[in-house]
């Protein structure tokens, strides 16, 4: 695997790829990277003749400075996993080689982007879509691959794909879980053993729910999920929004959408650690 930190390099790399016709696989990352990113990677590996996964912890989608600088920073550890998984090249460049100048784009998908997280964390996606349409643009991909844990991110990210015209395959890719329940996610590595213990409860009210719901309605099975996770000591739910799977808007009914998903962002601790997860209905 060629690991390259510039766009020329990256470029370099790719132009024999593209000039000989080879299909190729982006994994855009902020590094720190777990068996859910491995998942991603080994599929692109599998549908491509050349996979590309950047890692780039990404400043503009950070709202909160303290989340950015308490990221899991793990290269060396990255690389090598990258290695296991076949992928041909890391691109891991500077805030620098990124944004030589303030990136002063404004991307709005509404309702995607304004509702659950977009509302609570201001500026989110518009830094996502900045960086990712920045990939997207030097590295041509033929598919681009997304963990379905961020389940809103794809939802904007398929927005902006049909707003800037790029030609490429979104692929959505299921959240891997620990054996627990426990959805993947860089930042499980910043709980404490105690928090770690709780942080279960999560996924196992959402599973819960599916049958809960089956009897009773929307908004009952939402309260139902959010007291019972209150109800754990160190756990707070945010928000919990039962909605349309691809507008993203509340559905008062279970009928109400072809697809029907539960999204929910939970504290955990004391410092505390948010903790996105989501459940599909049908
Ligand atoms: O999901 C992530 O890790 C990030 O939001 C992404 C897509 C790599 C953009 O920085």
């Amino acid at each position: 695997m060629k690991l390259v930190t510039t766009i020329k390099e990256l470029q370099a790399e790719l132009d024999a790829a593209r000039s000989s016709g080879q299909s190729i696989g982006l994994v855009p990352t902020m590094g720190a990277l777990h068996r859910g990113h491995a998942s991603l990677v080994e599929r692109s590996v599998s549908e491509n003749d050349v996979t590309v996964v950047s890692i780039f912890l990404n400043p503009t989608q950070f709202n909160d400075k303290s989340d950015l600088e308490r990221y899991p920073r793990t290269l060396d550890a990255d690389c090598a996993l990258l290695e296991r998984c076949g992928a041909q090249i890391a691109f891991a460049p500077s805030v620098a080689e990124i944004y030589p100048a303030p990136d002063t784009r404004h991307f709005a998908y509404p309702p995607t982007d304004a509702v659950m997280e977009g509302a609570r964390r201001p500026g989110h996606f518009n830094g996502v879509c900045q960086i990712v349409s920045k990939l997207f643009a030097w590295v041509e991909p033929t598919r681009a691959y997304f963990g379905e844990k961020d389940y809103q991110q794809i939802a904007v990210i398929r927005r902006m794909v049909a707003d800037l015209g790029f030609t490429l395959q979104i692929v959505p890719c299921a959240c891997i879980r620990e054996a627990d329940g426990l959805a993947m996610s860089s930042r499980n590595t910043l709980l404490t053993p105690a928090e770690r213990a709780i942080a279960p409860h999560i996924y196992e009210a959402l599973k819960a729910s599916r049958e809960f719901g089956s009897a009773h309605s929307v908004t009952t099975t939402i309260q139902y999920v959010v007291s019972r996770i209150n109800a754990v000591p160190g756990l707070r739910v945010e928000y919990f929004s039962i909605v349309d799977g691809e507008s993203l808007l509340d559905v008062s009914d279970w009928d109400e959408a072809p697809s029907v998903v539960g999204c929910i962002t939970v504290y955990c601790g004391s410092k505390p650690i948010r903790l996105i997860d989501h459940i599909k209905y049908h």
